[in-house]
């Protein structure tokens, strides 16, 4: 039996596979390909304190061996979340991350006071990192380009709320170890690394961008050795978990980020090409473990032979 627990804070996940934002809608979309109880944590779509359309279509264009999106931050909002769709989660019982942000330091703290009492999650994850949403006042394109607001922003939601909070960074940065260490200044459980890398599509016959935002995110295997990279500098510098993200297809994959120094890895992309895929993951990583005769997860973490 091997142990596959991760704290984050106070709270104990099952297992530190765990289903990425804006790739797993909130979870009930899933139940056919999965048994999503089986998973860590399923951390939901973003959401706002106000509804957001997102941003004008195409937003999404299929690249080599990865995603380009530009979503925009489409929600309902979070009191619809919190109204419709966390007593799924809560009743399902699956650990449940949701994800909040905003467009002002404010918007970030009114948004997490609406994810207290009944239905709370297990933790939030403050997503400072979209690259398809631009922030009033913010001195830079996105909060996470910036350690003080990082530092701020992390501070004042985690005032605000009892649950763990895990702050997700942005890979489009000099140094993310700079980063890191401001959420954990700011008082962050942990931190989620990466969001996607800036990139765009050109149509050349039509002389056009393919997005209609012109930019999006990219995200895939693609990403995955700059995001190990990334994952490997910020554990470097910071003693609080990690979750590493980027391209994760496989278990193997999986255990690569964790040697890294993830304390737990969401699997995003991967879930649109094959649904039940975090399942897979979880699987492929257990047998690895099993090969490797690691008895528990937390001793395989950061365990880079360098
Ligand atoms: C989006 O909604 O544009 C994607 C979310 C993100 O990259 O954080």
């Amino acid at each position: 039996m091997i142990d596959l627990k991760v704290r984050i804070g106070k709270t104990i996940f099952k297992n530190p596979v765990w289903a990425a934002s804006g790739t797993f809608g909130n979870g009930e979309e899933f139940t056919d390909f999965l048994k999503i109880t089986e998973i860590g944590a399923v951390v939901t779509k973003t959401v706002t304190r106000s509804p957001r359309r997102g941003n004008p279509v195409p937003r999404v264009v299929e690249t080599p061996s990865g995603l380009l999106n530009s979503i925009g931050l489409e929600n309902k909002g979070v009191e619809w979340f919190k109204k419709e769709q966390m007593p799924f989660l809560k009743e399902l019982g699956v650990g449940t991350i949701v994800s909040i942000a905003g467009e002002t330091p404010e918007e970030f703290v009114e948004c997490a006071g609406k994810l207290t009492g009944k239905n709370r999650p297990d933790a939030i994850e403050i997503n400072l990192s979209c690259p398809n949403v631009f922030h009033k006042g913010a001195r830079r394109r996105l909060f996470a380009q910036d350690p003080k607001i990082t530092e701020k922003i992390t501070k004042a939601v985690k005032k605000k709320i009892k649950c763990p909070v895990i702050t997700k960074l942005t890979p489009n940065v000099t140094d993310i170890g700079e980063i890191a260490r401001a959420a954990e200044n700011g008082g962050a459980d942990a931190i989620s690394l990466v969001n996607t890398y800036f990139g765009m599509a050109v149509d050349a016959e039509e002389m056009r961008p393919v997005l209609g935002n012109v930019t999006g995110g990219v995200s895939g295997p693609a990403i995955k050795p700059m995001a190990l990279a990334a994952v490997w500098s910020a554990y470097n510098e910071v003693s609080i978990p990690i979750i590493g993200i980027g391209g994760i297809m496989t278990g193997l994959d999986a255990a690569e980020f964790i040697l890294a120094g993830a304390s737990a890895i969401q699997v995003g992309t991967a879930n649109f090409i094959d649904p039940g895929r975090c399942a897979g993951v979880l699987k492929e990583l257990k047998e690895y473990l099993n090969r490797k005769k690691i008895k528990r997860i937390r001793d395989l973490v950061g365990k880079l032979k360098v």
